[in-house]
């Protein structure tokens, strides 16, 4: 069965009888004119059917949170090998069955450009039939990336058929920036990279024009680990030069969402104004009315490592393990640090008893021009404790406090 319909900024503004909690009350249009989205949104990235995919807790997850009220599911063609959407699709088909929810409650969000798994077969095939898709970078045997919109409007409709439903609400180009760096592996001078790499999203983006018109698609965008990063960047992506392909395709054009990493340790997209913008990512999408999404609020990349940014769920003197129990402890230490610096920006009242997760998604969901914070909430407790965040009081101030925190983290890593 195809759910029909699509969330809009009416049909997310109902707040049903029995619904209540900050997920209902607490909603901000995803983009000028949008559907009303939660504060937090529900991250998919490692959610399926099988154990390895935290199967059946994830599925349980997802669902709560949606009986609690987040409305904002984003998924992608490569999560799980497809199994992400497909779950995804089962979960809301079964509540929108038994009535609990309405298919234009919910905003769903997917994306296309990695060629891996099933999908990475099918290029392949392509090239074996003598007809393959245009702008293929390969990066190894079992990760090809394509920007070629006819792939793109192919794993749209995928997307499409998994998740069960007519009409997507937002369809992203999956990290395009990976062709920037196929093009910088190749030694292709920068000036040409960025030129090519800017006409081929427009190519996509007409594309995806075609389907907002016919009716399969309400709006689109780009998610980027790069955005906003600062143009000596060889992989940089600047949200004015998306902003110009798009204004290219057409001046009523539907390019309305934008997606990066935000967190404690990368703050390109609030922090830093780049050298093709004249303001900082979320200020230039607030002028345009474009949505933001933040991602990865607790996996912060540093120095090509990972600094997780909550506090362990394992007890440290369970852990038979000794290396194993030394990681916990610091990561315990570095946790309680972390909150008590925290703590000495965040001076309202409300914040005395808040956990690491909880101040991390506080100062993020409460940056100005930000839509929502995507959260890879796939245990019931995760959503409960986003649900607590939510809560909180408003930061009025939020920008100021993320900088202070990030300079302060700065001065502790240039102190060790
Ligand atoms: N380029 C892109 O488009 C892109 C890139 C990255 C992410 N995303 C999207 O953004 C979503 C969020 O990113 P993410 O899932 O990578 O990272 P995340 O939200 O920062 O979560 C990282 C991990 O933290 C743990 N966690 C989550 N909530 C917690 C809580 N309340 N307390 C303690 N631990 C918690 C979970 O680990 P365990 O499950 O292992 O316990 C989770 O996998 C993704 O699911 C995906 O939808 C998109």
């Amino acid at each position: 069965m195809n759910l029909t319909g699509f969330a809009t900024a009416e049909s997310t503004s109902r707040l049903g009888e029995r619904r209540q909690g900050v997920f209902h009350e607490r909603r901000r249009p995803l983009y000028e004119g949008g559907p009303l989205v939660s504060l937090v949104g529900f991250g998919t990235y490692r959610i399926g059917f099988s154990p390895g995919l935290g199967h059946p807790e994830c599925r349980e997850a997802l669902e709560y949170a949606l009986l609690r009220g987040v409305n904002l599911i984003d998924t992608s063609t490569n999560y799980g090998n497809g199994q992400s959407e497909l779950l995804i699709g089962q979960t809301l088909a079964a509540l929108v069955s038994n009535q609990t929810l309405a298919r234009d409650n919910v905003v769903l969000v997917s994306k296309a450009g990695y060629a891996q798994g099933n999908t990475l077969e099918l290029v392949q095939q392509r090239e074996r039939e003598g007809r393959p898709f245009d702008s293929v970078f390969k990066f190894g045997s079992d990760l090809w990336y394509c920007l070629d919109p006819e792939f793109i409007i192919d794993q749209l409709e995928r997307s499409r058929a998994r998740l069960g439903v007519q009409c997507l609400d937002v369809f992203l180009v999956h990290n395009p920036e990976y062709m920037l760096k196929a093009y910088e592996h190749n030694n292709i001078p920068l000036e040409k990279a960025r030129s090519d790499f800017y006409a081929q999203l427009q190519k996509c983006f007409l594309a995806l024009e075609k389907s907002v018109a016919a009716g399969h698609l309400r709006a689109y965008g780009v998610s980027s680990n790069t955005l906003g990063s600062t143009s000596d960047d060889p992989a940089a992506v600047s949200l004015q030069l998306l902003i110009d392909c798009a204004q290219r395709v057409s001046a009523q054009n539907s390019f309305r969402v934008v997606q990066c990493p935000l967190n404690w340790i990368e703050v390109n997209p609030v922090a830093i104004e780049s050298a093709d913008d004249e303001d900082n990512t979320l200020t230039l999408a607030r002028k345009n009315g474009i949505g933001v999404l933040a991602n990865r609020p607790f996996n912060a990349m540093h120095d090509g490592g990972l600094i997780r940014l909550t506090r362990p769920t394992v007890d440290a003197s369970t852990v038979a393990d000794d290396a194993q129990r030394k990681g916990l402890q610091n990561w315990t230490r570095l946790s309680r640090d972390m909150e008590r610096l925290a703590k000495e920006y965040i001076t309202i009242p409300g914040y005395e008893d808040a956990s690491l997760s909880q101040l991390v998604l506080s100062t993020l969901m409460w940056q100005p021009g930000l839509s929502s914070v995507l959260c890879g909430m796939r245990k019931k407790d995760y959503v409960v404790d986003a649900e607590t965040a939510t809560g909180l009081p408003m930061l009025v101030n939020a920008d100021q406090i993320l900088a202070q925190i990030y300079q302060d983290l700065e001065f502790h890593k240039d102190a060790n």
